[in-house]
């Protein structure tokens, strides 16, 4: 008979959103397991596009410039294309992921860091390999079959899938990051709404080196309008860049209502050479699978402690480029509190705030996505496509966009607008930063959701209202630059102010020593930690120069002073016992 096992966390599965757990928690000095099904990580490249606010979650983390090596860097990403195949006829372009000029100051702006494209497979053995390096237990081919819980904590009973050997791994909390057909999930009855497989898609993977068709409008997306393309998938046919230029996955819908197509390697290498518009390619097909889009998203993350991440409780299509992200940012948010608790310095109700914080992202998410897979509708529209035209309507169609005549001239504005359309897709940096929480975790001023007059989901705006990201700022010394990202450690609370707010500053050594709750403070000013350098700081504060940012290990401001409190000990106190759920 087998020792016990037993852990602080046990993890389920080893994605994005299980890795990202494992990595938090060990870089946290929390104990933990992680189980997942396979052999390995990752067989197919899956999700690829890393936004700014994953990318500053991962140099929180200390591997962003591990995942920046192995990534397709920004600005190789950006010039999608539209056409009605590679090598044929272009239709449009559009700049992305904030490639445009117009737009690269506000990506610049927001953050240290830039968003890159790295796929899956190559993620999740960076986030596993640092995790268990600083202290998971990874084991691979373990299945979780089923849990029960108590108390003091969960006994889950997995089973090793080489030896068909069960046991159970006991556990204080379990977090269920299996995936989008979660188990654990199950289990525990989550709440759901909206409905799985609302559209059906294939994706092929190939190799094949079209440098020549590609390289001078480097995109990691290039879209086609062909027959066939408006049937299921994700809006239109998506060749999508995996390794430039030589590496891709062909992303083609399918009739959910019909029979499911029979993919083989002659049909795959069919679609790929229509796709690519060249009929005698040479391409070397790795792999095909059918999947369903879903539009799907758990209202309620939790039940007593197992938590559910990642796609577990958000399922939704590829668009927009939020599936990994959000899975990464769920556990990021799961994880500190997990520590606060295990280590006595929040109360057990602060975990109750994941699920407020974290279900209305998901809500979000999963509505964006699959908003922007139907937005391509606008694309058949404007070229006059019907959802029963034959092939050589539709290719007259499409020609028609260069008629002189005034159909013509309708379709090139109708396209100009569907073109627009997808900015909602490719630069929703308001989606993608500005995340806001609102829970007992967050010491509200009344501040509303900070939002960008321009356009909320497309433009970002940062602010220091409680529930906000914190905003990014360079500061530091003749030295060095530093971003306010980098002074707000994850494995503490920091307490931001200027020099006329020393005396926060004296009160946060006192609060922190008296409550036991890891709390730094970083004045900045002229022979302090750091300077304004750019008086950036003093513009983005939205506090005076005496007030306060309390920002919590997430960078999610916790709560904010205009000015200096006359017992700013009492208030602090008064604030960390709240937002810690120890009153
Ligand atoms: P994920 O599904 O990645 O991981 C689940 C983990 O749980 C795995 O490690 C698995 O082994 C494990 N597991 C499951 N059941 C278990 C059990 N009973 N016991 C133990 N372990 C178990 N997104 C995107 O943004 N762009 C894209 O192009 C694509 N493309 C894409 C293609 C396909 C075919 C799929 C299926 C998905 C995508 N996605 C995507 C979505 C993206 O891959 C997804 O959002 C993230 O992988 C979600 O990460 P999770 O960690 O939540 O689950």
């Amino acid at each position: 008979t087998g020792r016990a096992v037993d852990t602080e966390v046990l993890v389920v599965g080893s994605g994005p959103a299980g890795a990202a757990a494992a990595l938090s928690l060990s870089t946290l000095g929390v104990d933990n397991i992680v189980v997942t099904k396979y052999r390995w990580t990752a067989n197919t490249p899956r999700a690829h596009i890393t936004n700014q606010r994953t990318m500053e979650i991962f140099r929180d983390l200390g591997i962003e410039d591990q995942v920046l090596a192995e990534a397709t860097p920004h600005h190789q990403m950006g010039d999608t294309v539209f056409c009605t195949s590679i090598a044929g006829d272009e239709i449009g372009r559009i700049r992305t992921w904030g490639t445009h000029p117009a737009r690269h100051g506000d990506y610049e702006l927001a953050s240290p860091s830039l968003n890159c494209d790295i796929p899956q497979t190559h993620l999740e053995p960076i986030l596993v390999a640092n995790a268990t390096a600083r202290g998971t237990h990874t084991r691979f081919s373990t299945e979780y079959l089923s849990h029960t819980q108590d108390a003091e904590g969960v006994t889950a009973r997995v089973r090793d899938r080489l030896t068909g050997h069960e046991h159970d791994i006991r556990a204080r909390y379990l977090i269920g990051a299996d995936g989008a057909r979660s188990k654990v999930a199950a289990d525990i009855g989550l709440p759901h709404e909206g409905r799985m497989d609302v559209a059906g898609s294939m994706n092929i993977t190939f190799n094949a080196d079209i440098s020549d068709l590609v390289a001078h409008r480097p995109s990691v997306l290039y879209w086609v309008i062909q027959p066939g393309s408006n049937i299921g998938g994700i809006g239109t046919g998506l060749v999508r860049m995996v390794r430039p230029w030589d590496e891709w996955l062909i992303v083609w819908g399918y009739d959910i209502d019909g029979e499911p197509p029979d993919l083989d390697d002659a049909a795959a290498e069919q679609i790929v050479r229509n796709l690519l518009g060249v009929p005698d390619l040479e391409v070397e097909i790795t792999g095909y699978s059918l999947w369903g889009n879903n539009e799907q998203w758990a209202t309620h993350l939790q039940s007593g402690r197992v938590f559910c991440a990642g796609d577990a409780v958000h399922k939704h299509p590829p668009s927009n480029g939020l599936g990994s992200n959000t899975s990464v940012q769920d556990s990021y948010n799961l994880a500190w509190k997990l520590a606060a608790v295990l280590r006595g310095w929040a109360g057990p109700d602060l975990l109750e705030t994941y699920s407020a914080e974290r279900a209305p992202v998901a809500e979000q998410v999963v509505r964006r996505a699959n908003r922007s897979a139907r937005e391509f509708g606008q694309f058949f529209d404007a070229l006059g496509i019907a959802p029963d035209d034959t092939e050589q309507q539709m290719r007259d169609e499409i020609a028609e966009r260069g008629a002189a005549t005034p159909e013509g001239a309708k379709k090139r504005e109708a396209l100009r607008h569907a073109m627009e359309l997808k900015n909602y897709e490719f630069n929703a940096h308001g989606v993608e930063m500005g995340q806001f929480y609102t829970s007992t975790a967050i010491a509200s001023d009344g501040s509303p959701r900070p939002v960008d007059d321009r356009d909320p989901e497309l433009y970002y705006a940062p602010s220091t209202a409680p529930g906000a990201r914190l905003p990014h700022v360079w500061v530091g010394d003749s030295a060095r630059r530093l971003s306010t990202h980098d002074l707000a450690r994850a494995d503490r609370f920091t307490l931001f102010t200027g020099i006329s707010g020393q005396a926060w500053a004296d009160a946060v050594g006192e609060v922190g020593e008296r409550l036991g709750v890891p709390i730094g403070a970083v004045v900045i000013g002229p022979g302090r930690a750091v300077t304004d350098l750019y008086f950036d700081w003093a513009r983005a504060r939205e506090v005076e120069e005496d007030g306060a940012v309390l920002v919590r290990p997430d960078k999610h401001v916790a709560w904010r002073a205009d000015r200096l409190a006359t017992d700013p000990v009492a208030t602090l106190t008064d604030v960390l016992t709240g937002i810690l759920s120890r009153k």
